[in-house]
């Protein structure tokens, strides 16, 4: 049963060692149903790891997650639930090289939902024309140009139901050209709802979707604001560096 008081994600004195290497350090952070979250800072700060930790790609240290008012559980099929609530996107597609682009998006509705095929194929071609793939779906994915396919992993998301969505630079690896169509998508998300937390360092992005900006450095989140507040008043040297490093290139 949802908990309506508690914010849909918390992370909480969050604490990640790789072996000697401190990741995260007492990383806090809430994201209230409906709310955009971007996550920014320099390369190796942390920000994949807690996107992983989040949905459990990770294991923690110490602290705890809660999805919707349930801790994260350690393993099992309480975990492939819980996991199912929290879509992910990665700047690598990873969509199954030998299946059609309809396969992608039904495979996991029918493997861990149990809905039948008709069902996950008539949700699937909902989503793909919802992305704006719709006539691929016959297609396999090296037929189709970066930004399509990461529309199509967006879809393949969403075809679980996810309670929140997290994408992890979900455009650093298209030509400039296939940026827009997918952060499209993504801003089109955000509108109708959908709780985010986005690691991207486009600041268009930030600034037409964003309710928060968190910057994260050394494995710290050392801001948590409004974008309006971040851009125009960052109060830390990390950020006031980070951002001016942005703005030059
Ligand atoms: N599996 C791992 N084993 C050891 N160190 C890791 C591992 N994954 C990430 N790290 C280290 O943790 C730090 C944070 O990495 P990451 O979360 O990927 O940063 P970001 O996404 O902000 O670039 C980096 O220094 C990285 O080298
Ligand atoms: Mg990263």
């Amino acid at each position: 049963m949802a908990n309506q008081s508690e914010p849909l994600v918390v992370v909480d004195h969050v604490e990640k060692h790789y072996g000697d290497f401190h990741a995260l350090k007492d990383v806090n952070l809430t994201v209230e149903r409906g709310q955009v979250v971007v996550v920014i800072g320099p390369s190796g700060s942390g920000k994949s790891t807690l996107c992983r930790t989040i949905n459990r790609l990770e294991t923690i240290t110490s602290g705890e997650i809660r999805i919707d008012g349930k801790v994260l559980p350690a393993e099992g099929k309480a975990l492939a639930n819980l996991r199912a609530e929290v879509g992910m996107v990665f700047q690598s597609f990873n969509l199954f090289a030998h299946k059609t682009i309809l396969e992608n998006v039904t495979l996991g509705p029918i493997k861990v939902r149990g809905v039948s095929k008709a069902e996950a194929e008539a949700e699937a071609r909902k989503l793909l024309d919802r992305v704006g793939v719709g006539h691929q779906a016959n297609k396999l994915p090296a037929q189709l140009s970066g930004g399509q396919q990461q529309r199509v992993a967006i879809a393949r998301a969403l075809a679980m139901r996810p309670k929140v969505m997290l994408f992890d630079e979900p455009t650093s690896a298209l030509d400039p050209e296939m940026i827009n169509e997918v952060l499209d998508v993504m801003v089109e998300l955000a509108r109708e709802g959908m709780t985010m937390v986005v690691v991207t360092h486009e600041m268009g992005f930030a600034r037409k979707a964003a309710d928060r900006v968190v910057f994260m450095a050394d494995g710290q989140i050392l801001e948590d604001e409004t974008p309006e507040e971040f851009f125009t008043n960052p109060r830390t040297d990390r950020s006031k560096d980070f951002l001016s490093k942005l703005i030059t290139h």
